[in-house]
Protein backbone atom coordinates (compact mmCIF):
# COMPACT_ATOMS: atom_id res chain seq x y z
CA UNK A 1 0.00 0.00 0.00
CA UNK A 2 1.27 3.29 -1.19
CA UNK A 3 0.22 5.28 2.10
CA UNK A 4 2.76 2.76 4.11
CA UNK A 5 5.88 4.34 2.73
CA UNK A 6 4.89 7.45 4.31
CA UNK A 7 7.32 8.71 6.93
CA UNK A 8 4.94 8.20 9.59
CA UNK A 9 4.60 4.71 9.49
CA UNK A 10 8.46 4.50 9.92
CA UNK A 11 8.18 5.89 13.15
CA UNK A 12 5.51 3.80 14.11
CA UNK A 13 7.19 0.60 13.86
CA UNK A 14 9.61 1.97 16.60
CA UNK A 15 7.04 3.15 19.94
CA UNK A 16 6.38 0.58 22.25
CA UNK A 17 2.87 1.63 23.40
CA UNK A 18 2.06 1.04 26.71
CA UNK A 19 -1.60 1.41 25.70
CA UNK A 20 -4.20 3.81 27.34
CA UNK A 21 -7.70 2.13 27.31
CA UNK A 22 -11.33 2.76 28.89
CA UNK A 23 -12.24 -0.24 29.76
CA UNK A 24 -15.76 0.36 30.94
CA UNK A 25 -17.48 3.33 31.91
CA UNK A 26 -20.29 4.08 33.72
CA UNK A 27 -22.61 7.44 34.01
CA UNK A 28 -26.13 8.41 35.78
CA UNK A 29 -28.18 11.40 34.78
CA UNK A 30 -26.14 12.98 31.88
CA UNK A 31 -28.37 14.47 29.85
CA UNK A 32 -31.05 12.41 28.17
CA UNK A 33 -28.72 9.59 29.41
CA UNK A 34 -30.70 8.17 32.64
CA UNK A 35 -28.40 5.06 33.60
CA UNK A 36 -25.75 3.36 30.75
CA UNK A 37 -22.73 1.22 31.27
CA UNK A 38 -20.31 0.65 28.78
CA UNK A 39 -17.14 -2.10 28.35
CA UNK A 40 -15.28 -0.61 25.75
CA UNK A 41 -13.35 -2.78 22.82
CA UNK A 42 -9.65 -1.88 23.22
CA UNK A 43 -9.04 -0.70 19.98
CA UNK A 44 -12.09 0.84 17.52
CA UNK A 45 -15.63 1.70 18.91
CA UNK A 46 -18.16 2.69 16.85
CA UNK A 47 -21.49 4.10 18.48
CA UNK A 48 -24.17 4.31 16.40
CA UNK A 49 -27.62 6.11 17.22
CA UNK A 50 -29.85 8.38 15.60
CA UNK A 51 -30.19 12.24 15.52
CA UNK A 52 -30.38 13.10 19.72
CA UNK A 53 -30.01 9.39 20.84
CA UNK A 54 -27.30 11.11 23.14
CA UNK A 55 -24.02 9.86 21.33
CA UNK A 56 -22.49 13.40 21.91
CA UNK A 57 -23.68 13.37 25.34
CA UNK A 58 -21.68 10.14 25.67
CA UNK A 59 -18.89 11.53 23.88
CA UNK A 60 -18.84 14.80 26.30
CA UNK A 61 -19.20 12.62 29.89
CA UNK A 62 -15.99 11.12 28.97
CA UNK A 63 -14.43 14.71 28.10
CA UNK A 64 -15.86 16.55 31.30
CA UNK A 65 -14.42 13.23 33.32
CA UNK A 66 -10.38 14.33 31.61
CA UNK A 67 -10.92 17.95 31.21
CA UNK A 68 -13.75 18.86 34.21
CA UNK A 69 -15.59 21.11 31.40
CA UNK A 70 -18.11 20.11 28.34
CA UNK A 71 -17.00 21.16 25.29
CA UNK A 72 -20.70 22.90 24.26
CA UNK A 73 -22.00 23.88 27.38
CA UNK A 74 -20.99 26.89 29.40
CA UNK A 75 -22.47 25.71 32.61
CA UNK A 76 -22.29 22.03 33.86
CA UNK A 77 -25.31 22.52 35.58
CA UNK A 78 -27.12 22.34 32.00
CA UNK A 79 -25.51 18.50 31.66
CA UNK A 80 -27.57 17.79 34.58
CA UNK A 81 -30.47 15.31 33.39
CA UNK A 82 -33.38 17.60 33.73
CA UNK A 83 -35.77 16.90 36.91
CA UNK A 84 -32.44 15.69 38.44
CA UNK A 85 -29.94 16.61 41.28
CA UNK A 86 -26.65 15.79 39.55
CA UNK A 87 -24.61 13.83 37.49
CA UNK A 88 -22.21 11.01 38.28
CA UNK A 89 -19.97 9.49 35.89
CA UNK A 90 -17.63 6.15 36.69
CA UNK A 91 -14.49 4.93 34.32
CA UNK A 92 -12.01 2.29 34.56
CA UNK A 93 -8.74 3.17 32.88
CA UNK A 94 -5.69 0.99 32.12
CA UNK A 95 -2.53 3.56 32.12
CA UNK A 96 0.69 2.94 32.54
CA UNK A 97 0.04 -0.53 33.15
CA UNK A 98 -2.06 0.15 36.42
CA UNK A 99 -6.42 0.12 36.26
CA UNK A 100 -7.46 3.06 37.52
CA UNK A 101 -11.47 3.94 39.00
CA UNK A 102 -12.43 7.47 38.16
CA UNK A 103 -15.32 9.00 39.38
CA UNK A 104 -16.99 12.01 39.09
CA UNK A 105 -20.71 13.35 40.31
CA UNK A 106 -21.78 17.17 40.00
CA UNK A 107 -25.05 19.01 41.55
CA UNK A 108 -25.63 22.52 40.98
CA UNK A 109 -22.97 23.90 42.84
CA UNK A 110 -20.23 21.81 43.02
CA UNK A 111 -17.72 18.55 41.20
CA UNK A 112 -16.67 15.74 44.14
CA UNK A 113 -13.63 14.02 42.35
CA UNK A 114 -12.65 10.23 43.66
CA UNK A 115 -9.46 8.16 42.05
CA UNK A 116 -9.19 5.12 42.99
CA UNK A 117 -11.07 5.37 46.05
CA UNK A 118 -9.40 8.51 47.07
CA UNK A 119 -12.01 11.61 47.68
CA UNK A 120 -11.19 14.90 46.76
CA UNK A 121 -8.71 14.34 44.11
CA UNK A 122 -7.67 17.31 41.79
CA UNK A 123 -9.26 17.50 38.64
CA UNK A 124 -5.83 17.67 37.29
CA UNK A 125 -5.15 13.40 38.58
CA UNK A 126 -8.02 12.53 36.37
CA UNK A 127 -6.86 14.27 33.75
CA UNK A 128 -3.24 12.39 34.12
CA UNK A 129 -5.38 8.81 33.99
CA UNK A 130 -7.27 9.61 30.98
CA UNK A 131 -5.61 11.57 28.19
CA UNK A 132 -7.93 12.15 25.76
CA UNK A 133 -8.08 13.94 22.31
CA UNK A 134 -10.98 15.22 21.08
CA UNK A 135 -12.37 15.79 17.36
CA UNK A 136 -15.84 16.90 16.70
CA UNK A 137 -17.47 18.74 14.06
CA UNK A 138 -16.38 22.10 15.66
CA UNK A 139 -12.73 21.44 15.88
CA UNK A 140 -11.75 23.52 13.02
CA UNK A 141 -12.23 26.09 15.51
CA UNK A 142 -8.78 25.47 16.15
CA UNK A 143 -7.81 27.68 13.72
CA UNK A 144 -11.03 30.06 12.88
CA UNK A 145 -11.60 31.49 16.24
CA UNK A 146 -9.86 33.37 18.92
CA UNK A 147 -6.15 31.92 20.63
CA UNK A 148 -8.04 30.49 23.49
CA UNK A 149 -8.57 26.98 21.86
CA UNK A 150 -4.79 27.03 20.36
CA UNK A 151 -3.65 27.41 24.09
CA UNK A 152 -5.60 24.85 25.08
CA UNK A 153 -4.31 22.86 22.64
CA UNK A 154 -0.81 23.27 23.22
CA UNK A 155 -0.91 23.27 26.60
CA UNK A 156 -2.72 19.85 26.82
CA UNK A 157 0.81 18.73 25.09
CA UNK A 158 2.88 20.99 27.87
CA UNK A 159 0.71 18.70 30.76
CA UNK A 160 1.89 15.83 29.79
CA UNK A 161 5.18 16.31 28.92
CA UNK A 162 6.38 18.39 31.62
CA UNK A 163 5.11 17.17 35.04
CA UNK A 164 6.65 20.81 36.38
CA UNK A 165 3.92 22.90 33.62
CA UNK A 166 0.82 22.76 35.65
CA UNK A 167 2.29 24.20 38.85
CA UNK A 168 3.79 27.03 36.95
CA UNK A 169 0.69 27.95 35.06
CA UNK A 170 -1.35 27.96 38.58
CA UNK A 171 1.32 30.20 40.06
CA UNK A 172 1.22 32.56 36.71
CA UNK A 173 -2.85 32.68 37.05
CA UNK A 174 -2.52 33.64 41.31
CA UNK A 175 0.40 36.57 40.20
CA UNK A 176 -1.68 37.66 37.37
CA UNK A 177 -4.90 37.72 39.49
CA UNK A 178 -3.16 39.72 41.99
CA UNK A 179 -1.50 42.23 39.23
CA UNK A 180 -4.44 42.96 37.44
CA UNK A 181 -6.81 43.70 40.91
CA UNK A 182 -3.85 46.23 42.10
CA UNK A 183 -4.22 47.87 38.28
CA UNK A 184 -8.05 47.85 38.69
CA UNK A 185 -8.03 49.20 41.94
CA UNK A 186 -5.81 51.94 40.67
CA UNK A 187 -3.41 50.80 43.53
CA UNK A 188 0.50 52.76 43.82
CA UNK A 189 3.16 51.26 41.20
CA UNK A 190 5.13 49.80 44.03
CA UNK A 191 2.27 47.39 44.78
CA UNK A 192 1.50 46.30 41.43
CA UNK A 193 5.17 45.94 40.83
CA UNK A 194 5.19 43.21 44.09
CA UNK A 195 3.46 40.85 41.71
CA UNK A 196 6.40 41.14 39.02
CA UNK A 197 8.47 38.96 40.45
CA UNK A 198 6.40 35.65 40.57
CA UNK A 199 4.74 36.77 37.30
CA UNK A 200 7.99 37.36 35.69
CA UNK A 201 9.66 33.82 37.14
CA UNK A 202 6.34 31.69 36.58
CA UNK A 203 5.60 33.33 33.22
CA UNK A 204 8.92 32.86 31.91
CA UNK A 205 8.66 28.92 32.74
CA UNK A 206 5.45 28.52 31.10
CA UNK A 207 7.10 30.12 28.09
CA UNK A 208 9.98 28.42 27.79
CA UNK A 209 8.08 24.78 27.99
CA UNK A 210 5.47 25.50 25.50
CA UNK A 211 8.04 26.89 23.19
CA UNK A 212 10.13 23.61 23.30
CA UNK A 213 6.74 21.72 22.96
CA UNK A 214 6.22 23.58 19.71
CA UNK A 215 9.85 23.04 18.39
CA UNK A 216 9.18 19.38 18.84
CA UNK A 217 5.96 19.21 17.41
CA UNK A 218 6.16 21.04 14.32
CA UNK A 219 8.57 18.13 12.26
CA UNK A 220 5.90 15.90 13.27
CA UNK A 221 2.50 17.32 11.84
CA UNK A 222 4.98 18.00 8.87
CA UNK A 223 4.64 13.87 8.45
CA UNK A 224 1.31 13.73 9.46
CA UNK A 225 0.19 16.67 7.14
CA UNK A 226 2.32 14.50 4.42
CA UNK A 227 0.03 11.38 5.02
CA UNK A 228 -3.25 12.91 5.54
CA UNK A 229 -3.07 15.56 2.78
CA UNK A 230 -0.11 14.66 0.77
CA UNK A 231 -0.44 17.36 -2.41
CA UNK A 232 -1.19 20.30 -0.43
CA UNK A 233 1.94 19.53 2.07
CA UNK A 234 4.08 18.87 -1.23
CA UNK A 235 2.84 22.00 -2.93
CA UNK A 236 2.88 24.49 0.10
CA UNK A 237 5.18 25.67 3.21
CA UNK A 238 3.27 25.05 6.40
CA UNK A 239 4.36 26.61 9.68
CA UNK A 240 3.81 26.85 13.41
CA UNK A 241 5.15 30.75 14.41
CA UNK A 242 4.77 31.10 18.29
CA UNK A 243 3.75 34.07 19.65
CA UNK A 244 4.63 34.42 23.38
CA UNK A 245 1.90 36.61 24.18
CA UNK A 246 4.23 39.85 24.01
CA UNK A 247 6.07 41.82 21.26
CA UNK A 248 9.03 40.86 19.96
CA UNK A 249 10.21 43.91 19.83
CA UNK A 250 11.48 43.81 23.30
CA UNK A 251 13.96 40.95 22.56
CA UNK A 252 11.82 38.34 23.73
CA UNK A 253 11.87 39.11 27.40
CA UNK A 254 9.11 39.26 29.47
CA UNK A 255 10.06 41.54 32.01
CA UNK A 256 11.24 44.15 29.60
CA UNK A 257 7.77 43.71 27.69
CA UNK A 258 5.75 44.09 31.56
CA UNK A 259 7.81 46.95 32.38
CA UNK A 260 7.31 48.47 28.57
CA UNK A 261 3.28 48.36 29.46
CA UNK A 262 3.54 49.36 32.71
CA UNK A 263 1.86 53.19 32.22
CA UNK A 264 -0.89 51.72 29.96
CA UNK A 265 -1.67 48.51 32.00
CA UNK A 266 -2.15 51.15 34.64
CA UNK A 267 -4.56 53.28 32.70
CA UNK A 268 -6.49 50.36 31.38
CA UNK A 269 -6.41 48.40 34.86
CA UNK A 270 -5.31 44.73 33.60
CA UNK A 271 -2.06 43.33 32.44
CA UNK A 272 -2.12 43.65 28.79
CA UNK A 273 1.17 41.08 27.44
CA UNK A 274 2.26 37.77 28.72
CA UNK A 275 1.78 34.01 28.48
CA UNK A 276 -1.95 34.62 28.91
CA UNK A 277 -1.76 35.97 25.92
CA UNK A 278 -0.10 33.19 23.43
CA UNK A 279 -0.74 31.95 20.40
CA UNK A 280 0.17 29.71 17.49
CA UNK A 281 -0.18 31.39 14.34
CA UNK A 282 -0.52 28.57 11.92
CA UNK A 283 1.25 29.86 8.41
CA UNK A 284 0.81 28.76 5.01
CA UNK A 285 2.93 30.02 2.60
CA UNK A 286 3.48 32.77 5.37
CA UNK A 287 0.04 33.57 4.98
CA UNK A 288 -2.97 33.03 7.52
CA UNK A 289 -4.01 29.45 7.10
CA UNK A 290 -7.22 30.39 7.20
CA UNK A 291 -6.97 32.44 3.92
CA UNK A 292 -5.67 29.16 2.29
CA UNK A 293 -7.57 26.30 3.17
CA UNK A 294 -11.30 24.92 2.88
CA UNK A 295 -13.00 23.74 5.79
CA UNK A 296 -12.27 20.04 4.07
CA UNK A 297 -8.66 20.93 4.65
CA UNK A 298 -8.96 22.74 7.98
CA UNK A 299 -10.15 19.47 9.56
CA UNK A 300 -7.49 17.35 8.27
CA UNK A 301 -5.19 19.86 9.63
CA UNK A 302 -6.44 19.77 13.10
CA UNK A 303 -6.77 15.92 12.33
CA UNK A 304 -2.69 16.12 11.80
CA UNK A 305 -2.35 18.52 14.81
CA UNK A 306 -3.83 15.98 17.30
CA UNK A 307 -2.04 12.96 15.78
CA UNK A 308 1.44 15.15 15.75
CA UNK A 309 0.50 15.34 19.96
CA UNK A 310 -0.69 11.88 19.87
CA UNK A 311 2.76 10.43 18.49
CA UNK A 312 4.90 12.87 20.01
CA UNK A 313 3.43 11.25 23.78
CA UNK A 314 4.28 8.07 22.66
CA UNK A 315 7.49 8.68 21.10
CA UNK A 316 8.38 10.56 24.52
CA UNK A 317 6.82 8.43 27.36
CA UNK A 318 5.35 5.15 25.02
CA UNK A 319 1.33 6.26 26.22
CA UNK A 320 -1.07 6.13 24.13
CA UNK A 321 -3.70 8.92 23.68
CA UNK A 322 -7.28 7.68 23.40
CA UNK A 323 -9.29 9.77 20.69
CA UNK A 324 -13.13 10.93 20.87
CA UNK A 325 -14.13 11.45 17.49
CA UNK A 326 -17.81 12.90 17.21
CA UNK A 327 -19.88 12.40 14.03
CA UNK A 328 -17.15 11.46 11.84
CA UNK A 329 -18.65 11.26 8.88
CA UNK A 330 -19.78 14.75 9.41
CA UNK A 331 -15.89 15.50 9.69
CA UNK A 332 -14.47 13.48 6.34
CA UNK A 333 -14.65 12.25 3.16
CA UNK A 334 -14.65 8.46 2.40
CA UNK A 335 -10.89 8.58 1.47
CA UNK A 336 -10.00 10.42 4.83
CA UNK A 337 -11.98 8.71 7.44
CA UNK A 338 -10.32 5.73 5.84
CA UNK A 339 -6.92 7.09 5.80
CA UNK A 340 -7.59 8.71 10.06
CA UNK A 341 -9.27 5.18 10.95
CA UNK A 342 -6.08 3.13 8.93
CA UNK A 343 -3.87 5.36 11.20
CA UNK A 344 -5.54 5.39 14.51
CA UNK A 345 -5.44 1.46 14.45
CA UNK A 346 -1.66 1.37 13.28
CA UNK A 347 -1.10 3.72 16.28
CA UNK A 348 -2.92 1.19 18.76
CA UNK A 349 -4.94 4.30 19.57
CA UNK A 350 -8.15 3.24 21.48
CA UNK A 351 -10.83 5.49 20.08
CA UNK A 352 -14.24 5.82 19.85
CA UNK A 353 -15.96 6.96 16.78
CA UNK A 354 -19.94 8.36 16.48
CA UNK A 355 -22.16 8.15 13.25
CA UNK A 356 -25.67 7.84 12.74
CA UNK A 357 -25.46 5.00 10.40
CA UNK A 358 -22.96 2.28 10.08
CA UNK A 359 -22.41 2.11 6.62
CA UNK A 360 -20.33 5.61 6.81
CA UNK A 361 -17.75 4.21 8.79
CA UNK A 362 -14.86 2.29 6.50
CA UNK A 363 -14.01 -0.97 7.78
CA UNK A 364 -10.30 -1.54 8.45
CA UNK A 365 -9.24 -4.75 8.11
CA UNK A 366 -6.82 -4.36 11.38
CA UNK A 367 -7.08 -4.49 14.62
CA UNK A 368 -9.86 -5.04 16.97
CA UNK A 369 -13.37 -3.31 16.25
CA UNK A 370 -17.06 -3.34 17.98
CA UNK A 371 -20.33 -1.68 17.00
CA UNK A 372 -22.69 -0.49 19.79
CA UNK A 373 -25.95 0.91 19.27
CA UNK A 374 -27.42 3.87 21.23
CA UNK A 375 -31.24 3.80 21.25
CA UNK A 376 -33.73 5.35 23.87
CA UNK A 377 -30.76 5.56 26.42
CA UNK A 378 -29.52 2.01 25.88
CA UNK A 379 -26.42 0.85 24.55
CA UNK A 380 -26.59 -2.81 22.81
CA UNK A 381 -23.75 -4.67 20.93
CA UNK A 382 -23.90 -5.24 17.36
CA UNK A 383 -22.47 -8.51 16.06
N1 LIG B 1 -29.97 18.33 30.68
C1 LIG B 1 -30.65 17.54 29.84
N2 LIG B 1 -31.64 16.71 30.30
C2 LIG B 1 -32.32 15.90 29.48
N3 LIG B 1 -32.09 15.81 28.16
C3 LIG B 1 -31.14 16.61 27.64
C4 LIG B 1 -30.37 17.50 28.45
N4 LIG B 1 -29.48 18.15 27.66
C5 LIG B 1 -29.70 17.70 26.41
N5 LIG B 1 -30.69 16.77 26.39
C6 LIG B 1 -31.20 16.00 25.24
O1 LIG B 1 -30.29 14.94 25.01
C7 LIG B 1 -30.48 14.44 23.70
C8 LIG B 1 -29.17 13.93 23.17
O2 LIG B 1 -28.39 14.94 22.59
P1 LIG B 1 -27.04 14.63 21.82
O3 LIG B 1 -26.59 15.94 21.28
O4 LIG B 1 -26.11 13.91 22.70
O5 LIG B 1 -27.54 13.67 20.65
P2 LIG B 1 -26.73 13.03 19.44
O6 LIG B 1 -26.98 11.56 19.45
O7 LIG B 1 -25.32 13.49 19.46
O8 LIG B 1 -27.50 13.65 18.19
P3 LIG B 1 -26.98 14.17 16.76
O9 LIG B 1 -26.87 12.96 15.87
O10 LIG B 1 -28.09 15.06 16.31
O11 LIG B 1 -25.69 14.87 16.94
C9 LIG B 1 -31.17 15.59 22.94
O12 LIG B 1 -32.50 15.20 22.66
C10 LIG B 1 -31.18 16.71 23.93
O13 LIG B 1 -32.31 17.54 23.80
MG1 LIG C 1 -24.23 14.69 18.20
Amino acid sequence: MGVLKCAIFIHLGKIVFSMARIHRLSLQHFRNLTQLDWTLDAGQNILVGDNAAGKTALIEALWFLASGRSFRANQPKQLIQQDHSQFTLFCEVAHQSTTHRLGLSRDANQTDIHLDGQKNTPQSALSQCLPLQLLTPESHQLLTEGPKARRRYLDWGCFYHYPEFIAHWRSYQRALKQRNMALKQHRPQDEVALWDKSLIQSGTAVNQIRQDYLEKLEPILHDFAEYLMPRFNQQHRLTLNFYPGWSAQTGGDFAQSLQQHLVKDRQLGFTQYGPHRMDIRIKVDQQDALLRLSRGQQKLLVCSLLLAQAQYLAEQTGESVIMLIDDLPAELDETHRYKLLNLLQEMQIQHLVTTTAIELIPNIDKGSRQTFLLQQGQLSQQA
